[in-house]
């Protein structure tokens, strides 16, 4: 928290307002939307919520299948399942480690002549950047597919100028406890389609029909995101340029100090695209630089210091085995080799010396 959070919270608090509407949550849907260049926003419990949502709203279906990212967290790929649909997994390329547009379009074209094409493509802009928007873009509307955008990891980042979550159909957003702004648990759901945002707020709301009783004609969710944590949402967004500045300042950092080691590399940043740097994550390549990615995070633990691989991919879940993939070997290389490093927004010097110190001392180190 840096600024009008707890503020924002009591206000919302002393205004009795304790509910999953009111207010904030009305500002924070306004006030998020603007900020995305998005017509219309809906404030949920999580971003898995906002996913679920979305693949409802594009009109997945049991027996679907949907083109995903393989290199993402767990949640991108349950969402599919939530629906009945099952995910197809396309690997990562080496310049955003985003979904590659070249497997995407492999992809397509074989299935285009297997008359077998998929139901979405659920892209994820995972780390805090954008995938490239130019290609897939152009690749889903060339086959007639709509695109819904995981931006979970990536608000505040930039495509073209563009904000990240306004490439798609939809955006999905998480406030998660370590994401670049938080409520604790919150997510949200962001469009240019205000039919399909006002129906993703009645879904989320028991999809209650309009009548003085209850009335239902349609199954409904408990996603609603409460007035009090809208609050904190509200005052965290004020300052989100901030957690940005501070987020890159973090990685800047880390490249000065670490980048002159033998076999340290950085996830790069996509041409035309700006990162948030929301994680810090660097590559280790064990043989240059004498020992490998586990031995430097367990070193960093031995001083209390967190740090955690990078994501493994999707298609190397035992939960996800039996889903078809197109795989170039790219995440899976990231994960044997990456490892996110502490990026928090009140990081300080010392501490990112102290990280740095630690690693730098683990050179050649078997
Ligand atoms: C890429 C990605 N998608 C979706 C989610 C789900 O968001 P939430 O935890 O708010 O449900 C997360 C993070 O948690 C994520 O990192």
């Amino acid at each position: 928290m840096l600024g009008r959070e707890r503020e924002l919270l009591i206000e919302a608090f002393d205004s009795n307002w304790i509910a999953p509407l009111g207010p904030h949550v009305n500002a924070f849907e306004k006030e998020f939307a603007s900020k995305v260049h998005a017509g219309h926003a809906a404030a949920l419990s999580s971003g898995t919520a906002a996913l679920h949502l979305a693949l409802l709203g594009a009109g997945i279906r049991p027996g679907d299948e949907v083109l995903t990212s393989t290199f993402t967290f767990s949640a991108t790929s349950n969402a599919i399942t939530y629906v009945g649909a099952t995910p197809v997994f396309i690997d990562s390329d080496k310049v955003s480690w985003n979904m590659d547009p070249n497997l995407l379009r492999d992809e397509l074209v074989d299935r285009r002549l297997a008359n077998c094409l998929p139901a979405a493509v659920l892209s994820v802009d995972i780390l805090g950047q954008c995938c490239d928007y130019t290609s897939i873009k152009s690749i889903c509307d060339e086959f007639g597919l709509p695109l819904i955008e995981d931006a979970a990891e990536a608000l505040g980042a930039t495509y073209g100028g563009r904000p990240a979550g306004s490439f798609g159909q939809t955006g999905c957003f998480s406030f998660n406890g370590n994401k670049i702004i938080t409520t604790s648990g919150g997510g949200m759901l962001v469009s240019d389609d205000a039919d399909l945002v006002q129906k993703v707020r009645f879904l989320s709301t028991q999809a209650r029909d309009p009548a003085p009783h209850y009335e239902h004609s349609h199954i409904g969710y408990n996603y609603r995101m409460s007035n009090l944590l809208a609050a904190v949402g509200r005052g965290q967004l004020e300052l989100l340029d901030e957690h940005v500045r501070r987020r890159r300042a973090n990685f800047d950092k880390y490249v000065e100090r670490l980048q002159p080691l033998p076999g340290i590399g950085f996830m790069p940043e996509i041409p035309d695209g700006t990162s948030t740097r929301w994680l810090t994550v660097i590559t280790i390549d064990a043989e240059r630089f004498g020992c490998d990615r586990e031995a430097v995070r367990l070193e960093l633990e031995s001083h209390d210091i967190e740090s955690r691989p990078a994501w493994k991919p999707m298609h190397r879940q035992p939960v996800f085995a039996n889903c078809r993939s197109r795989i170039s070997g790219v995440s899976e290389a990231i994960f044997a080799q990456g490892l996110c490093l502490p990026s928090g927004s009140r990081l300080e010097d010392e501490q990112i010396d102290r990280i740095t110190r630690i690693i730098t001392g683990m050179q050649n180190r078997t």
